[in-house]
């Protein structure tokens, strides 16, 4: 069955008659006809139409590897024929989860070692939540068990990753969220900080809101803070440098542990393995997904501390959770080929030491400048533009998040996928990008503004 039978117009109908999608208007996108992407290669992704669009996003932040990578096929097309699947449960193991534990363990941030596996960050999310309560109560503090999170973070669509999330348009389709999370500030200093106030001073400020979240419940009631190391689908929000080792800090004051969301930063995209790393901290637990196989297979890892770990292994007994997936033999093999070919091409170091710092340059020095841009921001391979109607004032365009989605749909336009949230577009390229690719993407970008502009300007 292939779908090459099929007309580009069959295939839109048969998408809007069976099809649907995730974090979709379904009425608009019918009317509208969906994009179908049918193949891809290196840093491109080809339509039906034949059109070449330069990927801006990695998919979902995940193809960090690039498209096209016969060796990710192989792996896959190897551990199907010799062991398509197999559990983990009833006491069982298959190799390839307990090859890539051992390498998990082996890059991760030191003190975190053991692994648990999912099939996505949702729900890896969920396993992690259910973790560091079922901690506390076997440490006999069943009572130390709210979650601080923040507001605009982004843990995943199930109702435990909607919950742990800030999203208030996800909360209110919710019917009924998992009590006790609570939502802090968030890190984002672009519209949050005080006039005159310094970044770092800013970063101790909304870490602060972390210690008012667990004084006013009361530290023995407190069991985890959870982020994003840099929050992703809600903007590329980047915290201060002085931000996180200072939510540490008080974390360990009142022995709250310290979760972090790694599911977008995991696996390179900062310049670092994990951005624990680049953040200098050391988490008790780190979900990760996407990249772990850039995106060729579902997998998701959550890397587990030493400490969490030893009192699950000494006095947890079973703990009642685990997936089918749960280590699936064929989604780890290419996990393992995955991180293989990123060690071999040295990807992550290219980010931290090479493409990352122009990156950085390109967008400040090409892009900054435009009349619709308030900021741009970036670190390693991820970025923001912020649109605004106003540099000075940051006024933004009505109705709220138009504006960046006429850059968006220009920026498609002229051949380079990315993403507005709200009033703010992201970038989160394939690792692979070069100097040249930045240049290219950087030259679509300034047209998709300057079109942009005069559309905003008419109306
Ligand atoms: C930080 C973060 N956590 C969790 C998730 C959920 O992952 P998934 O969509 O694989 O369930 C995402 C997805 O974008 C994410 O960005």
């Amino acid at each position: 069955m292939t779908y090459q039978n099929y007309s580009l117009k069959q295939l839109q109908q048969i998408d809007a008659a069976h099809h649907l999608h995730p974090f979709t208007d379904h009425k608009e996108l019918r009317e509208a006809g969906s994009r179908i992407i049918t193949h891809a290669n290196g840093p491109f992704i080809y339509d039906a139409d034949g059109t070449e669009i330069l990927d801006g996003m990695a998919g979902l932040w995940c193809v960090n590897v690039g498209y096209g990578r016969d060796e990710l096929a192989e792996a896959a097309y190897a551990q199907m024929k010799e062991l398509p699947y197999y559990n983990s449960f009833f006491k069982c193991s298959t190799p390839t989860p307990v090859l890539l534990s051992k390498k998990l363990a082996e890059l991760a941030p030191k003190g975190v070692a053991q692994v648990f596996y999912g099939s996505s960050g949702s729900e890896a999310n969920d396993t992690a939540l259910r973790l560091v309560r079922h901690f506390w109560a076997l440490e006999g503090k069943p009572e130390k068990n709210r979650i601080i999170s923040r507001k605009m973070g982004y843990h995943g669509s199930t109702i435990a990753g909607t919950s742990l999330g800030g999203m208030d348009l996800m909360h209110k389709q919710l019917g009924g969220a998992v009590p006790n999370i609570v939502h802090v500030m968030m890190p984002y200093a672009y519209e949050l900080a005080l006039p005159g106030e310094s970044d770092h001073d800013f970063g101790l400020r909304a870490a602060k809101a972390v210690e008012d979240a667990i004084l006013e419940a009361g530290a023995d009631k407190v069991a985890a803070f959870i982020g994003e190391p840099v929050m992703g689908a809600g903007g590329v929000k980047i915290p201060p440098m002085s931000y996180w080792p200072e939510v540490q800090c008080i974390c360990r004051k009142y022995d709250v542990l310290l979760m972090l969301d790694e599911v977008i930063t995991g696996y390179g995209r900062t310049g670092e393995w994990f951005a624990a790393q680049t953040f200098g901290i050391e988490p008790d637990t780190i979900t990760t997904a996407k990249a772990l196989t850039s995106g060729y297979q579902p997998l998701s890892a959550l890397l587990v501390g030493d400490r969490i770990a030893a009192t699950l292994v000494e006095k947890g007994g079973e703990f009642y959770h685990g997936y089918t997936y749960s280590g699936h033999p064929v989604a780890c093999a290419v996990a393992l080929k995955n991180l293989e070919i990123m060690e071999r091409e040295g990807l992550v170091d290219r980010v931290k030491n090479d493409t990352g710092p122009y990156f950085a340059q390109a967008l400040q020095e090409r892009i900054a400048g435009h009349d619709l841009v308030g900021e741009v921001r970036s670190i390693g391979l991820m970025g923001a533009i912020e649109i605004v109607k106003d540099k000075v004032t940051k006024e933004r365009f009505l109705p709220a998040g138009s504006a960046a989605v006429t850059v968006r749909d220009h920026a498609i336009a002229q051949g380079l996928m990315l993403r507005a949230t709200g009033d703010t577009m992201i970038l989160s390229p394939p690792l692979i990008w070069t100097r040249e690719t930045i240049d290219m993407a950087c030259a679509r970008i300034a047209k998709a503004l300057d079109l942009a502009q005069a559309d905003l300007r008419k109306k």
